[in-house]
Formats: C-alpha cells, structure tokens, sequence
C-alpha cells in the first residue's frame, strides 16, 4: 500500500462508537486491504476521558469539535441528536474538507439537504448507512442499486423497540405497559422510550428512506406520525383471527399528486415477510416499479449491526470518489411535495369499546355509513354482563378523511367508552 494512512477521528464511544473501535482493532489489516490504504484512529473524543471502555484512546480531545479542526482524513459522529454538538461537529468537518460518516437518523433527518450541499461543495464523502435500519444495507441499495426503474414505495419496520414490544404483546397477550417497562428492564427500550414509541425515530429513517427513494429533499415536517401506546392485547388477538399481524411501519409511497409519509401501527397479512420480522429485528420492502418487490431484513440495532454499517462506509470513503449523499447531487434535491395521505385508499381495522345496550350497533353503523364507509365484517365479543363490549369492524376500502370523520361524530356518543382505534390494513 503505498497511499499514506488515511486517518480516522471518532466522536462518540458509546455503543455504536465503541462497537466500530473494536471492530477497527481487531480487523484492521483486512479493512486497510479493502480501503487500499492503512486505516488509522488519529483522535477520539467522548464526554468522559475516565469511562472505563476497554479500549485504547488514542489522539483523546475533551472537545470533539477539536478533531474536525485537526489533521483527521474522516470524522465519525457517534454522538447522537439534531443539534448541539454533533451537528456542529459534522458542519465543521464537512467545512474543513472531511469526509463524515455518521449513524445520526435525527440530524440528517431535520438538515440533510443542507448538510449534503456542503459535503459536495467541498467534495467530500457524508455517509450514513446506520442511520436507517442500522445493519441492514438498505441506505446503499436505495442510492446505488435500484436505480433503473421509478420506486413505486419503500415500507419498513424501522424500529427494533416497537417491534421487541408488539412481538412480545403477540406471544404473551400481555399489555403495553406492563411489556414497555420489562423492555426498559432487558435495555431493549430507553428509560424515556417517547421517541421509539411515539414514531418519532421510525420518522427519522423514513425521511432519508424516502429521500433517496424518490430523489426529494428529506422532509421530516411531511411524516404523518402515529405511534404503538394504543395498541391492546385485544387488537392484536383481533388482527390474528382476521390473518394479520399489527407491526408499526414506516411507509412512504408515490401518489398522484406527491407523496405520502407516514408512521403507523398497520395491519400486515401473517403470511406476508413483514409479518415474519419478529422481535428487535428491521425489514424493509421496496417496491422498485418494473424491477419488482424486494425484501430485507436484519439486525437493526446494536453495537455489532451498527458498527458493521459505519464501518462499510468508512472503508468506502477511504477506497474512493464520494458521491452524491442521496444518490443524486443535493442541489438537484426536489422539494418534497407530500400527497393528501388523508386522500389514500385503505380497508381499515377499527375496534370500539361500547356499552352493551340496544342501538348501539345501529349508532355505528350510521355514522359510518354517513360519512360512505362500508362494513365488510365484524366481530362482537360480550364480557361480563355489566361490562363494556369490544366490537371490531373491517372496512371496505375508504379514505382516512372519511373513517376520521365517522370516527369523531361516534365518539361523541355517549355509548363508546374510550377513543376508537383506527389501523390500516396494509395490501
Ligand atoms: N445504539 C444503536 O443501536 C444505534 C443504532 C443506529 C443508530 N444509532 C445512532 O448512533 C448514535 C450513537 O448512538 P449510541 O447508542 O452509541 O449512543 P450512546 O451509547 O449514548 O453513546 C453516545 C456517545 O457520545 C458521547 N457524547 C455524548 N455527548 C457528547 C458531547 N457533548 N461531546 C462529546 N461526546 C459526547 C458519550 O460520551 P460518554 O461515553 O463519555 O458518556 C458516548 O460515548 C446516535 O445518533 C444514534 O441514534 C444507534
């Protein structure tokens, strides 16, 4: 090799930093082949210089802002967030002519476009292969490979920590809150999982999805986003008669007038490969217009998985040219025009909580029928004399607007106990 060493500097040694130290030590000499170049950690930096790590800390800065203004070749940001100092970090970088890796969904979600703008301006590489479906080499696969036909929509189960939660809902039939907090106890969830739960992170990778999908600008303010907190042990028993099974998805699609972005609980058929990523596992499908369907799935999380990602991209920004960020040049990056998602066409599961006295059904079914949503079945489960009844409905196709509408006008009745729930099947 007779290229000099191309010098890395690494912010962030948590999980995923400490995961790509390791994986740098131990398999340095077949990562500098395929880099044809020696790959070298020049400078670390984390908040504590004290943590025991168990691993060397060479080149250590107390300010991690000090290895974007040092002699580093690429900065790896492993800090986290959408502001403060990772954001800083990797503006700085990218200014003084570094390649950037980083697995960092919530930066680039809220300031891709203008981040990639100044990757390119100073011709320089901005990865982030961990920043969706961490090990799962989907970012890749979108902005190099399925490339020669239009993608029709990208869906994914993006988040291990719903999907660890809905899994274990399915085979225990025990209730959110009671399998959240086990979650928290394993370290499958964050002590304030509001971000997993909520959609928020499932948000963040969908927008960079769709973003090198459909060649727009990402654009985190368009994500129509629901997250899993309602979901009952009762749904999910109700979706399994009816040959479902409820996985919160990420789902961005081509429409007529734009496209659509949306996080939310769907109902996927048991037979379909969704249905089959159980546990903190991701899948994404694609579907690449004539090329077809795709499928994928993995690890999308985790020290190993992540670092397997950040480290593909750091020997990719040491091997070559850097490209586009999302596969096209930022500044031909579309504004997205987001589609009327409440426009689109789905059959609906919808379950309501009602007092079991006469008309209630009638009450229903008019509402629903007034706002042009019709039933195709339903189920009616009695408890205890005294008790609320749970009634479930599946819809024929109707569009979001009309189901809400319906929605709201039942749920100001005084014969439903609780707000109904409302999920999409996914076809
Ligand atoms: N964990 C995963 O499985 C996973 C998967 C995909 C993507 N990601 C993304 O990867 C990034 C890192 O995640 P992680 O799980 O590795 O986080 P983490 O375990 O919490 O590690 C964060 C690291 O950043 C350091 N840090 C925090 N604030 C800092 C500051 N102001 N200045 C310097 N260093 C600072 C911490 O220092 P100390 O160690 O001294 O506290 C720690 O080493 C995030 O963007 C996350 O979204 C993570």
């Amino acid at each position: 090799m007779t290229a000099p060493p191309f010098k890395i500097a690494i912010a962030g040694l948590g999980t995923v930093g400490g995961g790509v130290m390791k994986a740098l030590a131990t398999r340095q000499d077949e990562l500098s082949e395929r880099a044809r170049r020696a790959l070298l950690v020049s400078g670390v930096s984390a908040r504590d210089r004290k943590k025991a790590r168990g691993f060397d800390l060479p080149g250590w800065q107390d300010d991690p802002l000090a290895l974007a203004k040092g002699d580093a070749d690429l900065v790896v940001e492993l800090i986290g967030g959408d502001e403060g100092a990772a954001r800083a970090l990797v503006e700085t970088a990218l200014a003084n002519g570094k390649h950037v890796v980083t697995a960092n969904k919530a930066l680039l979600a809220k300031h891709g476009r203008a981040l990639a703008l100044l990757a390119e301006k100073n011709n320089v590489a901005l990865k982030f292969e961990a920043a969706a479906a961490g090990g799962i080499p989907i970012v890749k696969t979108l902005r190099e490979s399925l490339i020669a036909y239009e993608v029709e929509a990208v869906k994914g189960i993006l988040n291990g920590t719903c999907n660890y939660i809905l899994s274990e809902m399915e085979g225990s039939g025990r209730p959110f809150a009671e399998v959240l907090a086990d979650a928290q106890k394993l370290g499958y969830a964050e002590a304030d999982p509001t971000l997993d739960i909520g959609g928020g992170d499932t948000a963040h990778k969908l927008t960079l999805l769709a973003s090198l999908a459909f060649g727009t600008a990402p654009a985190l303010d368009a994500v129509q986003v629901e997250g899993i907190g309602h979901i009952t042990p009762d749904d999910i028993a109700f979706a399994s008669e009816f040959g479902f099974r409820i996985r919160l998805l990420g789902v961005a699609r081509r429409m007529e007038d734009g496209i659509d972005q949306k996080v939310h609980p769907a109902m996927v058929r048991a037979r379909s490969p969704l249905a089959h990523v159980s546990g903190a596992q991701n899948g994404v499908t694609v579907d690449a217009g004539a090329a077809g369907a795709f499928f994928f799935s993995g690890r999308g999380a985790g020290e190993a998985p992540t670092a397997s990602a950040v480290i593909a991209d750091i020997v990719e920004a040491a091997a070559g040219a850097p490209g586009p960020v999302f596969g096209r040049p930022a500044a031909l990056l579309a504004p997205l025009k987001p589609a009327d998602g409440k426009a689109a066409l789905s059959s609906w599961y919808l379950r309501f909580e009602v007092l079991d006295m006469p008309g209630v059904l009638a009450a229903i079914a008019g509402h629903l029928s007034e706002a042009g949503v019709s039933i195709e079945s339903m189920i009616q489960r009695g408890r205890a004399p005294g008790e609320p009844v749970a009634i479930v409905m599946i819809t024929h196709e109707a569009s979001q607007a009309a189901v809400e509408n319906a929605l709201k006008a039942i749920a100001a009745s005084d014969k439903v106990r609780a707000r109904p729930c409302m999920i999409p099947m996914e076809t």
